[in-house]
């Protein structure tokens, strides 16, 4: 997968060398390409902003340098070239992160991580002039997207997030796949559930007992008081999405929990 990432910032994506994903970029699963937005500007300050037409607090960027860098970077790859640029499909899916969008959830990263190539528009200040997305619109789909009832100071934490998110449920990413099933609010079983507690060795530290029915080799009886705790937890932790749960996902023994 191709991951282009437009930012004022882009020392802010940094941790995308470490860990997992920092391998799977090595490794080339993922080719992640940074791009400055300011490299797309010609004043002397390099500026990106301007005062918001109506009036109002704050400042808003401006269209030019945004549209001048998705040109260029969603731009068909050269044919016949050498190395990665051939392996690039021809139009990408354009994500803007903003408080107002759909809020992100892991369906849309199970969705993403199906797609060749995102682009991430990390705005800063009071947002993008709006005609750069309805511009972008005309030759790629585009997604707003939130990832919480929260103001960030700016997309990029955000795009973090969604990177992270997107880029662990790449094949060969995970070392164990099974563990992606599993997950609270995998596709699924876990859907509408969060994870329960979960234990390593040793069996007894400072007088705490790790469940006895997960040493039990009761393979029947773990994976029903795992979902008991799953369910639990759901209920303390997020009653909202019990709430939203289909009441033909519940068995018996899930309603006596
Ligand atoms: N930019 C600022 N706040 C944001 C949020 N909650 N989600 C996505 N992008 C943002």
């Amino acid at each position: 997968m191709r991951i282009d990432i437009i930012t004022i910032f882009p020392d802010y994506f940094t941790p995308l060398e470490l860990s997992l994903i920092g391998k799977a970029r090595t490794s080339g699963i993922l080719d992640v390409r940074l791009h400055d937005l300011r490299s797309w500007t010609y004043d002397r300050h390099s500026t990106v902003d301007d005062t918001p037409y109506g009036g109002g607090p704050g400042m808003v960027m401006k269209p030019e340098p945004w549209g001048e860098a998705l040109d260029a970077v969603t731009a068909k790859p050269s044919q016949g070239g050498h190395g990665d640029e051939t392996a690039a499909p021809a139009v990408p899916r354009l994500i803007l992160p903003t408080p107002s969008g759909v809020p992100f959830t892991q369906a849309h990263a199970d969705r993403l991580a199906a797609e060749p190539w995102l682009v991430f528009a990390c705005g800063r200040y009071e947002g993008i002039d709006s005609r750069v997305a309805e511009d972008a619109a005309q030759r790629m789909p585009v997604e707003e997207l939130s990832i919480g009832d929260y103001v960030l100071a700016g997309g990029e934490s955000a795009t973090l997030v969604m990177v992270e998110t997107i880029s662990r449920l790449l094949p060969g990413v995970l070392g164990n796949r099974e563990s992606v099933a599993q997950d609270s609010f995998a596709t699924g079983e876990m859907r509408h559930l969060v994870e329960g507690p979960v234990y390593t060795k040793p069996a007894v530290w400072r007088d705490h007992e790790v469940p006895p029915v997960l040493l039990s080799g009761n393979h029947g009886a773990v994976d029903r008081w795992r979902r008991d705790q799953s369910l639990r937890k759901t209920a303390r932790n997020r009653p909202d999405l019990l709430e939203s749960m289909p009441t033909d996902r519940l068995d018996q023994r899930d309603r006596d929990v």
